[in-house]
């Protein structure tokens, strides 16, 4: 698969790649979920998945159904560091895989740097090659940050979920966000 190196954004700390995980990304991985899941604000599982299951899900991925692609800080350099991911995988059934669900986060140190929108965008050309007409995600609603980065993608809000996330500072809603990749299909079956 080609690498997609990014010419328009260069942080101070130097360039950024991204690129599709390999297995031997899985311990880097672990590493960068865990702190995000420590942030314990963004996501509503418990966890990230173990580096085995991680290198394993990586090894079996199916690039016509799923991609998981990483943000490298200093690649090919001895100090290399992910710096986010994004995983997005097509729904299961026949009528439903023209969607594909997307989940991203950037390590804390290295956000409002682009790098968000960078995996963001990576990902339209996977979804158009592979028949992805739209891509959809969840989003907490006090989750401003990546609430804007999704809008000024072009995702619309498309519904919300009330109470969907229980935690120790109480109820909150999940938003569901969608972004068509060809002109916007909608309404009720001819039949
Ligand atoms: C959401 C997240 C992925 C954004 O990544 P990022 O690399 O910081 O975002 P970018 O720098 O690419 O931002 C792109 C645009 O998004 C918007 N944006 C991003 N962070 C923002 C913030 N904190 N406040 C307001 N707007 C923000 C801005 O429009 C920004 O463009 P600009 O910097 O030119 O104004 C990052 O904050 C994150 O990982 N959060 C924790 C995990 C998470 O929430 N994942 C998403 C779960 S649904």
């Amino acid at each position: 698969m080609p690498r997609i190196v990014p010419s328009t954004i260069r942080p101070p700390e130097g360039p950024i790649e991204v690129r599709p995980a390999v297995t031997g990304d899985a311990g880097a991985l672990h590493a960068l979920m865990d702190g995000i899941y420590q942030e314990d604000a963004w996501f509503v599982g418990d966890g990230p998945p173990d580096v085995r299951t991680l290198a394993g899900k990586i090894r079996s991925l199916d690039p016509s159904r799923a991609m998981l692609l990483v943000a490298e800080m200093h690649p090919g350099r001895a100090y290399h560091e992910l710096i986010g991911w994004i995983e997005v995988r097509r729904l299961g059934y026949r009528r439903v895989e023209h969607v594909a669900t997307l989940t991203l986060a950037v390590a804390a140190r290295a956000r409002r740097r682009g790098v968000g929108r960078m995996l963001l965008r990576a990902v339209e050309p996977w979804a158009r090659r592979v028949g992805v007409l739209k891509l959809r995600l969840d989003v907490r609603a006090g989750n401003e940050a990546a609430i804007a980065l999704y809008e000024a993608e072009g995702f619309e809000r498309e519904g919300v979920e009330r109470g969907l996330v229980r935690d120790e500072a109480g109820f909150e809603d999940n938003l569901i966000y969608g972004k068509f990749l060809t002109p916007e299909v909608t309404g009720e079956p001819d039949r």
